[in-house]
């Protein structure tokens, strides 16, 4: 009997884990898209990575900035949310020392509208 419930208890918990929405996330910035798509061309970000949306944005140095979205990880070590972009924004050399991305003094403002605008691709 005992037994017979806690299959039933664990058929009931493991289609509860099934029914929850997959884990990418979605995150929401408060920043302006923009303002954010100014900032990316001004930074010259769109130097380095193909961003959608700004003319030129076709460089292969830096990872695709397109579908950024989706990824599960921010250059490979930062779990994706939107503090980890902005952290990864305005820091690279803090997260990755060596990266080839640049220290480019963005404040955590800025990152926000660059965040809001690549999240809106
Ligand atoms: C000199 C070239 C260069 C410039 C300029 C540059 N980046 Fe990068 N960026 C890179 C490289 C290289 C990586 C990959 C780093 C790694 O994986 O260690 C990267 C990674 C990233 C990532 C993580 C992408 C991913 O899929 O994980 C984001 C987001 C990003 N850059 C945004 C920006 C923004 C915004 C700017 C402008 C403020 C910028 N980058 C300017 C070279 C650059």
């Amino acid at each position: 009997m005992t037994g017979r419930l806690s299959i039933m208890l664990m058929c009931a918990l493991a289609l509860a884990a099934c029914s929850k929405t997959p884990s990418t996330p979605e995150p929401i910035t408060g920043g302006d898209p923009r303002a954010g798509r100014a900032l990316l061309a001004r930074y010259g970000c769109a130097s380095c990575h193909k961003i959608k949306g700004i003319a030129h944005a076709d460089s292969q140095v830096g990872p695709p900035l397109d579908a950024i979205r989706s990824r599960g990880y921010i250059a490979g070590v930062l779990p994706h949310d939107t503090d980890n972009l902005i952290k990864w924004i305005r820091h690279p050399r803090q997260v990755v020392p060596g990266t080839a991305m640049p220290e480019l003094g963005v404040s955590e403002a800025e990152a926000r509208d660059m965040a809001a605008y690549l999240y809106s691709q």
